[in-house]
């Protein structure tokens, strides 16, 4: 009797475990209307424009390669994002939209004000070639 409660008990902490895991995407919030839609005007040749902005901009939090290693980054909680897994899970949208504002209650700064429209678009095209 005793031993199959506790199996019970171990088989809902897997459970919950395994629903606690789910993918970053899940979790996201909406893109507000003045954002939601909005695609880059640039293709994947901004990237080498957007690599200069990112060394400059975001390297000293998310690291070299987007990994959110970078040695600015180490001591903040929540930790920046690694960029090379993000990025992919997400829509340009989403992502104009943070950068653009920033993700409030954590270390992400907003970007507009700082870097043009068109800046930020570029370094989404480089975002996109982080591995
Ligand atoms: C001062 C450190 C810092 C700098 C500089 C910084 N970031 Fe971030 N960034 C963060 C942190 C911390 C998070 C994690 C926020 C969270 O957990 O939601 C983040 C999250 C993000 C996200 C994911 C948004 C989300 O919903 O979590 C993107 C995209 C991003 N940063 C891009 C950039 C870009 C592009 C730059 C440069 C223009 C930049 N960041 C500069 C700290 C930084």
């Amino acid at each position: 009797m005793k031993k199959a409660l506790v199996t019970l008990l171990l088989m809902g902490a897997v459970l919950l475990a395994a629903c606690g895991s789910g993918s970053a995407a899940a979790t996201l919030e909406p893109v507000p209307a003045d954002y939601a839609g909005k695609t880059n005007p640039f293709g994947a040749d901004a990237a080498a424009d957007g690599a200069k902005i990112f060394q400059a901009n975001c390297e000293s939090c998310h690291g070299p390669q987007g990994h959110g290693d970078g040695p600015a980054g180490a001591a903040l909680d929540p930790k920046p994002r690694n960029l090379s897994e993000f990025v992919p899970s997400v829509g340009d949208d989403y992502l104009f939209w943070r950068i653009s504002t920033g993700v409030p209650g954590t270390s992400m700064p907003p970007w507009a004000g700082i870097l043009s429209d068109d800046q930020i678009w570029q370094v989404i095209s480089f975002a996109h070639t982080l591995k």
